[in-house]
């Protein structure tokens, strides 16, 4: 299983960071950019704008976390800053299959979170439809946060769900990853692994992307 990694640079340095982002971007697969609006969660990041800049500074893919309420409204205005993919909160949605169709029509991959509190069964109708299935394994909001090992079960059914759904989605994990933490999850059957202060509280980012690396496929289970 080819394991993939996407720092979140909410934990990087926000004055600098074209320059945070060029410090990882030789180790990192994805770059995860967690949009806030001080609604959907009780914090504020960065809107399309900011992501349009990035998004044209770095050659890494660009998976976009939006953590807003309303997605449907705003997911075109990331897919043609140029997003890899756009995940949206299935909680946040009136209309998540519209929303999910929606960021299928404007090009880019599709993906959907869970909060801790959501069951799986929120996002079966969606399954047909979506690139990514996030799992957050914080609340989310902030980084920093412990990771929760009450959603690794949720982590292995999503394995189980989509081999009997025969799909091909990505299980993406987001929250308290770090090196005690990713080889459960991996082990679960996350492929995609987003790391903001693991990576950029270290004083080695690179090295500790490459850390991370080894003990998630070291975990991880053989493909189904
Ligand atoms: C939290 C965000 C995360 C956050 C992860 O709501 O979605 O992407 O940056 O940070 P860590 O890895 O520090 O838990
Ligand atoms: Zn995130």
């Amino acid at each position: 299983m080819s394991v993939l990694l996407a720092p979140s640079i909410l934990s990087a340095n926000l004055a600098r960071l074209a320059d945070e982002v060029a410090r990882i971007e030789q180790a990192a697969d994805w770059i995860h950019l967690d949009v806030m609006d001080g609604h959907f969660v009780p914090n504020l990041s960065f809107g399309a704008g900011t992501v349009r800049d990035l998004i044209a500074g770095t050659r890494l893919p660009a998976d976009v976390h939006l953590m807003i309420e309303d997605p449907a409204r705003w997911v075109r205005d990331y897919a043609e800053a140029g997003a890899m993919s756009v995940t949206f909160h299935v909680e946040a949605a009136d209309d998540p299959l519209g929303c999910a169709r929606a960021i299928a029509a404007s090009g880019a991959q599709v993906g959907v979170a869970l909060r801790p509190a959501t069951p799986l069964a929120a996002v079966e109708p969606l399954l047909g439809v979506i690139d990514l299935l996030l799992i957050m394994t914080v609340e989310p909001g902030f980084g920093g946060q412990a990771f929760r090992a009450d959603q690794v079960a949720k982590l292995a059914a999503a394995r189980r769900l989509r081999g009997l759904r025969g799909e091909r989605w990505r299980i993406e994990v987001d929250g308290g990853i770090g090196e005690s933490t990713i080889g459960v999850a991996a082990a679960a059957g996350a492929q995609v692994f987003v790391a903001g202060s693991a990576v950029f509280g270290s004083t080695d980012p690179v090295d500790m992307l490459r850390r991370l690396r080894q003990a998630a496929q070291e975990s991880a289970p053989p493909p189904t």
